[in-house]
């Protein structure tokens, strides 16, 4: 959309309004190569603006999706070996997103993949204590002295975890599900965690993050988060 040069380049960052309107009339502001006039209107998406010989770019739009990742994708922009990315699943979107923070190669649920780096950063620097839940499936059983170590932190070769929490545990089978909660992102928490206690893990998906969920979304399929959720997860403390 066109809008007054004045306020693309406030916009910009480089100056107030009136301070612009000053730098059009002092002949600093270009508009297509042409010097530009008080009132003229430019879309940077298709005008070229230039300040003091300097081109302005267009602000990238900001957009953050929720994806319910399957297995047998990496969370990474590239793969050596080739394997699939969580990226080839995100096929309207023309901006180029990256995952916030990583799922493992078979470990399937909900996975954040942004170009927005301060939602980034709030949602997955460590000191923001972000709550991750996961649903797990184990071979054998919990015993309540398992249940007990995860909630009060166990130690793994990079050192003690945090206390979790340990929800909705149910036999199945030879198995045993359970929903864990944990708010460090470290490499592969929760399979070592459960190898800590002498569980192989069968399944890992992640279904919750702080307030946002998966329901109603098919695994590979996503959906972009509504500005009300943006906010909110840029609020985290
Ligand atoms: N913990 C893991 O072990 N793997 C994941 O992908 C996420 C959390």
């Amino acid at each position: 959309m066109a809008e007054r040069l004045q306020k693309i380049i406030a916009q910009a960052g480089l100056a107030s309004r009136r301070e612009a309107e000053k730098w059009i009339e002092a002949g600093r502001v270009l508009l297509n190569g042409q010097p530009a006039k008080l009132g003229d209107r430019a879309d940077l998406t298709v005008d070229r603006v230039q300040v003091d010989g300097k081109i302005l770019a267009a602000a990238e739009e900001k957009i953050t999706v929720l994806l319910n990742k399957p297995r047998g994708y990496v969370s990474t922009l590239k793969d050596p070996e080739g394997r699939r990315l969580v990226t080839d699943l995100v096929t309207d979107i023309p901006q180029r997103l990256f995952p916030v923070g990583r799922l493992d190669f078979n470990t399937e649920g909900l996975l954040l993949l942004t170009n927005d780096g301060e939602l980034a950063q709030r949602v997955s620097h460590p000191s923001h204590h972000v709550d991750k839940t996961y649903l797990v499936k184990v071979r054998g059983s919990l015993s309540a002295e398992m249940v007990k170590r995860l909630e009060r932190g166990l130690i793994l070769d990079d050192g003690k975890t945090a206390a979790a929490k340990v929800e909705n545990i149910r036999m199945a089978g030879s198995g045993c599900w359970f929903e864990l909660t944990i708010h460090e992102g470290r490499n592969r928490q929760v399979r070592r965690m459960c190898e800590a206690l002498g569980l192989s893990v069968v399944r890992l998906k992640r279904i919750r993050l702080d307030f946002l969920d998966l329901s109603d979304i098919a695994t590979g399929r996503y959906r972009r988060l509504r500005d009300s959720e943006i906010v909110k997860l840029k609020k985290i403390k």
